[in-house]
């Protein structure tokens, strides 16, 4: 059986990741092909717990590496629990953000050094790349418009539109040096039009 594709998601809070991943397991499950969810930080028991400490509100000024490496563990259990066995078992992966969101957020938002973040790709992912990246690309006053107000808002929804300039500056960036790998989608056309740029970019991995 030939090994399935393994899709990625990325944008900024309210890009629309989540809505999109639904959308786009269920148009590739109509056209017969298995899909897995994967999502991070979370989609295992330990990654869910971990994600719980993540967003908490609460903890308030966590190091930055110890959001990276959190970040990481995550990922680790979700590749080893989740990604990895679809992927082999020949299902198709649609993972809402990876280590994109890292580099994103740990380095471009939080001043991590992209060093720092590449060694633990190099070492926690073993080679491992998303046959595609899709960036849903929104501008950040958007995208921060459409999460919850401001009691419900978790740690990172909390952070100041500067921190999303830089993140979403920071995927930009690695869209532009990451070629063929990477979509950008404009996450602020109409839900229609989202879905059909969606689905244009996954048709040539799809063989359809
Ligand atoms: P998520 O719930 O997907 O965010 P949303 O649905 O609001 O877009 O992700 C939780 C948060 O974790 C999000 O604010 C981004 C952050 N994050 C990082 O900072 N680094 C990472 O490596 C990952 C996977 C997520």
């Amino acid at each position: 059986m030939s090994r399935g594709r393994f899709v990625v998601l990325e944008g900024i809070e309210g890009a629309g990741k989540s809505t999109h991943a639904a959308f786009l397991a269920g148009w590739l499950e109509q056209r017969g092909i298995a899909v897995v969810a994967a999502r991070e930080p979370g989609g295992t028991a330990l990654g869910e717990r971990l994600r719980e400490i993540l967003l908490d509100p609460e903890l308030t000024g966590m190091a930055p590496l110890a959001e990276l490496l959190l970040m990481f563990a995550a990922r680790s259990a979700s590749l080893k629990e989740v990604i990895l066995p679809a992927l082999d078992e020949g299902s198709w992966v649609i993972c809402d953000r990876f280590v994109d969101s890292s580099y994103a957020y740990q380095s471009y938002g939080r001043g991590v050094s992209l060093e720092y973040v590449e060694a633990l790709e190099k070492q926690v992912l073993d080679g491992l790349r998303p046959d595609l990246t899709i960036l849903l690309d929104t501008p950040v006053r958007l995208g921060l418009s459409r999460k919850a107000d401001p009691q419900g808002r978790d740690r990172f929804e909390r952070e100041s539109r500067e921190f999303f300039e830089r993140v979403r500056a920071g995927y930009l960036e690695r869209a532009a040096l990451g070629g063929d790998g990477y979509r950008i989608v404009d996450g602020s056309k109409s839900l229609e039009e989202v879905q059909t740029d969606l689905t244009d970019a996954i048709r040539r991995l799809a063989g359809l």
